[in-house]
């Protein structure tokens, strides 16, 4: 399987609640290097613009008020199969549904404050790493 890189959200509710380092150690212990990472605030406007693909759906606002409700982490994490792996650190999108040991089975609050985001495919993390990061601070 080819190295890959995928781009990961710790979201307000993981920072609020000090878990950066806990979540990194999940990401690290499953073989993912986080190559760039970076603790920003997100405005509204930029996270609706990140989500666009989301806007038609219902719960469209209310993400974009939370992921702009306290700093987020962006980072790059790179490895085998780092998109597909990452998405299985993670766990389902509902930490209802969200398998024994993932970070959203062990850290989410609900299906909306869920601690993280992960690209979904290749082309979505190549767009996703470049709304956040400029290839000089992709050092590897
Ligand atoms: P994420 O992987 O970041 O991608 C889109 C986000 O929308 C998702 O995680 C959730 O945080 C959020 N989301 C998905 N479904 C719902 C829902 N039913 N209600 C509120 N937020 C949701």
């Amino acid at each position: 399987m080819a190295t890959e890189r995928t781009l990961s959200i710790i979201k307000p509710d993981a920072t609020r609640r000090n878990l950066t380092g806990k979540i990194n150690a999940k990401f690290e212990d499953a073989g993912l290097r986080i190559v760039a990472q970076k603790r920003i605030q997100l405005t509204k406007a930029q996270a609706g613009e990140f989500y666009k693909v989301h806007a038609e759906r219902p719960f469209y606002d209310e993400l974009c008020e939370f992921m702009a409700s306290a700093p987020v982490v962006v980072q790059v994490l790179e490895g085998e199969g780092a998109i597909a792996k990452n998405r299985e650190v993670m766990g389902a999108t509902n930490p209802a549904d969200a398998a024994e040991g993932t970070v959203r089975a062990d850290f989410a609050e609900s299906v909306g404050e869920n601690s993280v985001h992960g690209s979904d495919a290749p082309d979505t993390a190549a767009d996703e790493i470049s709304f956040f990061f400029s290839g000089l601070e992709l050092v590897g």
